[in-house]
Formats: structure tokens, sequence, C-alpha cells
């Protein structure tokens, strides 16, 4: 394959980007980043660069859930090594970017806008690829102005999500838009059933859980499938506990007769935020049960905020989560499938 198009000549000598990392320049990879975001994110430790280079070494994420693989870009100039990316591809077609770091003497001479513009351009090589977005700390000037600089587009602010009483930014770049959806206001969920729900952790079966997953989240998201219910059931278990292992709780709502009528993933993040991703129910009932017991289950888990990402012809699930105390904080623009965006819904705990 040559590496033609993927030259540039626009900074101090030529440059070109690779995903074949020596292992010094893996070495550098991780000061570098070591170096430069526990200024700006807490929980970072030496787990944090090692599952990027380990997960774009092994060419899918072995952990992820809407994250199925990571590549990891280095950027030589003369063959000298200046620059690195990461680029982390999710089901649905978008790809985020970051963290990038350029070599300390060389900031703030074109250097990471050239290798960035690359990279970017070899992604978007893959038709299938609909947009790229990445999230940068509001006091983060240079990064957030660097971003702005390539093309993105502001589409929310994450309250307090890296860390207690900072906000982070979310940046998107819509690159191959879809028609949006004609369904604005989507389906309405039925009012709770008589009986109750009953909420617990027990895990349903693969099949099961398959079965009742993929057909509801269709309207919201792409690329759902089989393996994402296994990546789901798989975190469940005490050794992926961790954020290098990005455990997870799995809540499911029965109702009386045993029948599944609702689900979520609870997903610790770095810095104490939790997330709600998926957040998926047949009626009111379901939805308000699962919601109270997601609030319920971060407080216990000593987080301090917790969050929902929802595609917006949810309606009720967004009005359900803004009585709890959700605000909306982002509008993700065709985050998870084209011509449908999403929310974010966030709250303190
Ligand atoms: C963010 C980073 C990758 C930018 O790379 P870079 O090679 O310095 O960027 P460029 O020289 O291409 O700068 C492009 C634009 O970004 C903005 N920018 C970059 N550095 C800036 C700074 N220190 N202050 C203000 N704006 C800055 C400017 O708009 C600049 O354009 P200009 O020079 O014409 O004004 C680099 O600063 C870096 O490695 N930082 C440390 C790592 C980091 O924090 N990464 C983000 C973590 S998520």
């Amino acid at each position: 394959m040559t590496t033609a198009p993927y030259e540039t000549t626009s900074v101090q000598g030529q440059l070109t980007i690779s995903e074949r990392i020596r292992p010094d320049e893996a070495e550098l990879f991780r000061s570098l980043l070591l170096d430069s975001l526990p200024t700006h994110y807490d929980e970072v430790d030496a787990s944090f660069p090692d599952s990027i280079v380990d997960t774009a070494t092994a060419g899918t994420d072995r952990h992820g859930y809407f994250t199925r693989t990571k590549r990891l870009f280095v950027g030589r100039v003369d063959g000298r090594t200046q620059a690195f990316t990461v680029a982390s591809y999710k089901r649905g077609g978008a790809v985020k970017m970051g963290p990038t770091v350029v070599l300390p003497e060389l900031r703030r001479t074109g250097l990471g806008t050239a290798f960035r513009r690359l990279v970017e351009d070899r992604i978007l090589d893959d038709q299938h690829i609909r947009k790229l977005y990445l999230t940068v700390t509001s006091g983060n000037t240079r990064t957030l102005l660097f971003n702005l600089g390539l093309g993105y587009q502001v589409e929310g602010v994450l309250a307090g999500q890296y860390r207690k009483g900072s906000s982070e930014l979310v940046l998107g770049k819509v690159v191959r838009g879809g028609r949006l959806s004609d369904l604005p206001y989507g389906r309405r969920l039925a009012p709770a059933p008589a009986g109750g729900v009953e909420v617990s952790e027990t895990p349903p079966g693969a099949q099961e859980l398959e079965a009742y997953l993929t057909p509801r989240m269709r309207e919201g998201f792409a690329g759902i499938d089989g393996t994402f219910v296994h990546s789901i059931l798989d975190a469940l278990s005490e050794d992926r506990q961790t954020y290098a292992c990005k455990g997870k709780r799995l809540l499911v709502a029965r109702q009386p007769d045993g029948a599944l009528c609702g689900a979520a993933v609870l997903v610790p993040k770095r810095g104490g935020a939790a997330k709600i991703s998926p957040l998926v129910a047949d009626h009111q009932g379901a939805l308000l049960e699962l919601v109270e017991h997601a609030v319920h289950a971060a407080r216990q888990m000593g987080r301090h905020r917790l969050y929902a990402i929802v595609p917006e012809l949810e309606r009720d699930t967004v009005e359900r989560l803004t009585a709890h105390g959700f605000h909306l904080e982002a509008q993700l623009r065709e985050a998870y499938k084209a011509g449908v965006d999403s929310f974010v819904l966030g709250r303190t705990l």
C-alpha cells in the first residue's frame, strides 16, 4: 500500500502517518499522555495509555460495547516521531478522535493541524464513517481552538463529566449527514400496566436479551447485534469491574409474569460519573423503575454524576429523566445512526 496521499510538506519536512508503532514510540506516547492529561482529567493513570496501545495492537476492543476498535496513529517528520493521535470506532459509523498530542517543543507550529488532517483523511476514506467527534475540557482553550480550526462544532457541555466542577465540551463534525428522522417525536410509551414491575440485576440469557434489545434499539442506533449484547453480558463479571476493563452493571425490568419489559446499562466512567446507555423500556412503569434504580445504584457506587444518552425520538424517556432532575446538556448530531440525533441528559447526585 502506498502512503503517498497521506504525506504533506506543509510542516518543516515531510510528514507521514503510520500505525506501525515501535516499542520506543509506544513508550513516548505513554509518557506524553501522562504528562498532559492528568492536568485536565481525574483517575487517568498508566492503564489509560496502556489500554489504548493494547487495543490498537489487537485491532479490536475486547472490552468495548459501543466501541468496536481503536487505531493509534504516529506522525513522523522526515522519519522523526513527533505526534500521536487515537481514533475509536463506534457502532453506527461515528469515530471519536483523541487524545492528540504533539511533542512539546513543536507545539504551535502547525504540526498538530497537518497531522490530524492526514489522519482524518485516511479515516474518511472509509465511506461508512459518517461523523467524527471528540471531547475537550472547557478550560483547555488551546485544544478547543485547535479542534474548532479543524472544522468541529460544539454540540454540548457536559457538567462535571470527567472531574467534579469541570465541564467537558462535546465537539462534532458530521461528514456524511443522513436525512434527519421524520419521526421527531417518536413513539410514546404505553402507560404502566397493573401489577407493577420488578427490577433486578439478574442477567437474562444472551438470546433473551438480544431478542429484547435489538428490535427496540433499531430506531435510534445502528450496528446493534449479538456482539453488542455479548459485550454487555461479558462486562458484568467481578473481574471486569475496573475502568480499564470497562465493567458494567445491567438493570433489567420484568413484569409479574416474568416477561422482560426494560433494560438499562450502567457504566462507571473515569473521574466519578456514571453513564446509562442504552435505556430501553416498553412502558412508563418500567421506565420509572429503571431510572429510580439507576440513580440509587449510581449513588451507592459513590458516583457524583449520572448521565444518559437518549435518541431524540424517545420523548417519554427525555421527559422522565427531566422529571428526575436531569438537565439537557448536549444534542449529539447523528451520533449513533444517520439521521437520528441524541440527547445527553445529566444530573449531579
Ligand atoms: C492540542 C495540540 C495537539 C495542538 O497541536 P499543535 O501542533 O500545537 O497545533 P497547531 O500548531 O496546529 O495549532 C492550530 C491552532 O490551534 C490553536 N492553538 C494551538 N495551541 C494553542 C495555544 N497554546 N493557545 C491558543 N491556541 C492554540 C490555535 O488556534 C492554532 O492556530 P494559530 O497558531 O494559527 O493561532 C498540542 O497543543 C498538544 O499536544 N497539547 C498537549 C496535549 C493535549 O492537551 N491534548 C489534548 C488532550 S485531549
